[in-house]
């Protein structure tokens, strides 16, 4: 199954929802399942007028319920009618100080709530150029062994160096590292069928490079999703 995945940050004013939702919602699905993930307050607005696609929040609380002043618990996501989330972003890890240990509760209560989580992986350019971005992603997907088992969820490979930065992967360096995060989700989860991604600085105009000789099952993106039309480009190019 692909999937492509607009995720906001954020970003866009509330007055953008409306016709943002008015372009990307009602799209048929042959070619896979579109995702837009807004902030927080407008995700019941954006479910309201989701037709024939899903949401995801950001993040969610390591916690069902409880004193956590500003956090926001897997159930009360659901109830706004939202089905994904986004879990161990590495702007949740790097500028917020999210851990490994931290992002396994999350997904803990994530998958017993309901919510199917679409947990980030990634490695920063020292880690890239010194040949152990495999063994790192291995580690991220080990880490978060125990809170898995059989639930439905995504990965999603993006590249510290690649997010935001204009400097997006190769194809052919994806399907190389993908290959190295499927055997390790093979390995540590003991699964087979977790579509996992690629994001970062993906656009129209690097696309089809990465459909072609990527290996991936579609797209995690962010500046680019920003414009309907921009991400449904990027939707199109999964129909070949
Ligand atoms: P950009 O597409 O802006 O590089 O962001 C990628 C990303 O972080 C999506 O989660």
């Amino acid at each position: 199954m692909n999937y492509a995945i607009a995720n906001w940050k954020m970003n866009l004013p509330p007055e953008g929802i409306e016709p943002y939702m008015r372009m990307v919602s009602g799209r048929r699905r042959d070619h896979g399942t579109i995702v837009v993930a807004p902030p927080f307050p407008f995700l019941r607005d954006v479910a309201e007028q989701a037709r024939g696609i899903e949401v995801a929040a950001q993040t969610c609380a390591d916690q069902e319920k409880g004193a956590f002043t500003g956090e926001v618990a897997p159930s009360m996501i659901r109830y706004c009618g939202v089905g994904y989330v986004i879990l161990g972003h590495s702007e949740r890890r790097t500028l917020y100080g999210e851990t490994d240990a931290l992002i396994a509760k999350k997904l803990a209560v994530a998958i017993a709530t309901g919510l199917t989580p679409v947990l980030c992986i990634g490695e920063d350019l020292r880690v890239r150029d010194s040949g152990q971005a495999g063994p790192h992603l291995a580690e991220q997907i080990h880490a978060v062994t125990q809170s898995i088992g059989n639930a439905p969820v995504i990965v999603a490979y993006e590249p510290i160096w690649a997010i935001g930065t204009g400097r997006n992967a190769s194809g052919a360096l994806c399907a190389e590292t993908v290959g190295e995060v499927r055997s390790a989700i093979q390995r540590h989860w003991s699964r087979g069928d977790v579509p996992v991604l690629y994001g970062g600085s993906v656009t129209p105009e690097n696309v089809q490079d990465l459909v072609t000789n990527g290996a991936i099952d579609g797209f995690l993106v962010g500046g680019a999703s920003l414009d309907s039309a921009r991400f449904l480009a990027i939707y199109d190019a999964l129909a070949v």
